[in-house]
């Protein structure tokens, strides 16, 4: 493998702001830990890639899993979580997300955010893949995300003691002597004083920059989704766990062979939560019998079905039928769907809606304890950026925003116990790179062909020896596609060496030529970067399970 680079090539930071704790994303997980350290009286600058709401929280249709019901337990959801996650979900991690839960639930509710209601004014509940009670609250039907996104984005506006610098692509972590986290540096396409690159200053930082969909050449995930915050975290030395669990959503709307590029459009797990099924193109509807949840199995083992029949049939794509839910509920459930589907010439009250798994959710990332606090001391990472243990080798359809809700609580507590003064960076420039933007389709279109839905030792060592290959197309021209393809490019190889390392079947990573898990694979790979740009990888093994 070739050498990664440590740091990005880029020009020396040419302005400065400073605050408490900088917080880079302005999803749930970015926005809430923002407000937890504005709560605690510490001073915020949120940076954000794009436009303040351009990340994955809105694009969130399904919804927040939380024990809300009286007839529902904690207990029931955290079985249903550690079943989805095969043997790798950390119990701590997980109890700790069905406990404190429903209480961020309801600090969100007094935010503002306003879910949809029973007509007797209680909440309304609805169930998705891997859940065996309704436990998930949905906004708009099926535009949860643009609520949450709208709800925080007012609790923000306005705080004089929360800046918010928009179009900023973080580039690096700032460390002091000690290699305490002492800011970031990062590229602003701004106008005014803080233009091009230049660096936030702070205390803490906490990285919530979501996914890295984009490393696949079809995802649901944003444009803005390319892997920044790993990446990051793993050349300023955080190590990154789990990341071989990528989550295939099975329904990605199918828009035609030519159209499977970038982001895809998602149908909602909620519609078969609501009794949609998938059919093949005969009209079979072929997950009865694959599991006992039938269409609501976890999201490991639809996508996988829908594969198989893919292959069998030697097509791209199946079908959800929703019809028999009629127009009424349709259109009053599934708004944005619906609107999705017909404005492509589709609709879902009169035909099966065609579809198709994509690239949707990283259970794995930066490793983080219990308080989001990744190995490098002063920076933390929270929602999908990170790894904090709760979704282990297979997220639980909803758990993720309520992940973001639940660990920025915890690193709000954490910062306001812990936050040390402010250390002056040292300078330090070594391994700096930078790789050939050109590089980007090709990557990506490696990485679906062999580190997708279904991998093999031999479509691995394919995808590998193209991340290899492509570890030596340099570039020494800096600038955000260059970035963005070099964060790419190290996020890919992290995650095929761990793909190829792990020999069995497990959650999400679904190896053809291994049948199932294995016990001797029940732990977690750990990847971290050296002084040199090796990858390094160790796997920890989890104790044994002695059955009762
Ligand atoms: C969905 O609505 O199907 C997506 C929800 C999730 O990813 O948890």
């Amino acid at each position: 493998m070739s050498r990664l680079p440590r740091r990005l090539l880029a020009p020396t930071p040419g302005w400065t702001l400073q605050a408490d704790v900088c917080v880079v994303g302005s999803g749930i997980a970015g926005l809430c830990a923002a407000l937890h350290a504005r709560a605690a009286g510490l001073r915020v600058i949120v940076v954000t890639k794009v436009n303040i709401d351009d990340g994955s929280t809105r694009w969130a249709q399904g919804g927040i899993a939380a024990v809300l019901d009286p007839t529902d337990t904690p207990q029931a959801h955290l079985s249903d979580t550690l079943t989805a996650g095969v043997g790798l979900c950390d119990e701590e991690a997980v109890r700790i997300l069905v406990t404190e839960g429903p209480d961020r639930v309801r600090e969100l509710m007094a935010v503002g955010a306003e879910f949809d209601r029973n007509p007797d004014g209680s909440l309304s509940l609805t169930r998705e893949g891997g859940h065996h009670a309704d436990r998930i609250i949905h906004a708009g039907g099926d535009a949860t995300g643009v609520e949450v996104q709208r709800a925080l984005h007012a609790a923000v506006r306005g705080d004089p003691g929360l800046q918010i610098v928009e179009h900023a692509l973080v580039l690096d972590l700032l460390t002091g002597p000690d290699g305490r986290a002492a800011g970031v540096t990062l590229h602003v396409l701004g106008e005014g004083s803080a233009d091009g690159v230049g660096a936030v200053l702070a205390r803490a930082v906490v990285l919530a920059t979501g996914g890295m969909g984009q490393v696949y050449s079809a995802t649901t995930n944003p444009s803005v989704s390319t892997g920044d915050g790993v990446a990051l975290g793993l050349r300023a030395g955080a190590a990154v766990t789990d990341i071989e669990f990528v989550q295939f959503h099975p329904t990605a709307l199918f828009l035609g062979t030519a159209a499977v590029r970038g982001q895809q459009p998602l149908v909602s797990e909620a519609m078969r939560g609501e009794g949609a099924v998938l059919v093949d193109r005969a009209g079979l509807a072929f997950m009865r019998g694959v599991h006992e949840l039938a269409d609501l199995a976890p999201r490991d083992v639809v996508a996988k079905a829908i594969t198989r029949v893919m292959l069998a049939h030697g097509v791209d794509h199946v079908f959800l039928d929703a019809r028999h839910l009629g127009a009424a509920m349709l259109e009053h459930r599934f708004p944005s769907i619906l609107a999705r589907c017909r404005a492509a010439g589709i609709d879902p009250v009169h035909e099966p809606i065609p579809v198709a798994p994509a690239a949707h959710y990283a259970s794995g990332g930066l490793r983080t304890d219990l308080d989001g606090q990744t190995s490098v001391p002063g920076l933390y990472a929270c929602g999908e950026v990170s790894c904090t243990g709760v979704h282990g080798a297979n997220r639980l359809a909803s758990n993720s925003l309520l992940e973001g809700l639940v660990f920025a609580g915890r690193i709000g507590a954490d910062l306001t116990r812990s936050l040390p003064p402010q250390v002056d960076p040292v300078a330090d420039d070594a391994g700096a790179g930078l790789l050939d933007p050109a590089i980007r389709p090709e990557l990506s279109e490696a990485m679906t062909t062999g580190a997708g839905v279904l991998r093999s030792a031999g479509s691995l060592a394919e995808a590998l020896s193209v991340v290899d290959r492509f570890g030596t197309r340099t570039s020494t021209d800096p600038g955000p596609l260059a970035w963005e393809a070099t964060n790419l490019h190290t996020v890919a190889a992290a995650l095929v060496t761990a793909a190829c390392r792990r020999e069995e079947t497990r959650g999400c990573h679904w190896r053809e030529d291994f049948g199932g898990a294995d016990e001797a694979w029940r732990g977690h790979l750990l990847a971290s970067i050296d002084e040199n740009g090796v990858l390094e990888q160790e796997f920890q093994p989890l104790p044994t399970v002695v059955p009762a």
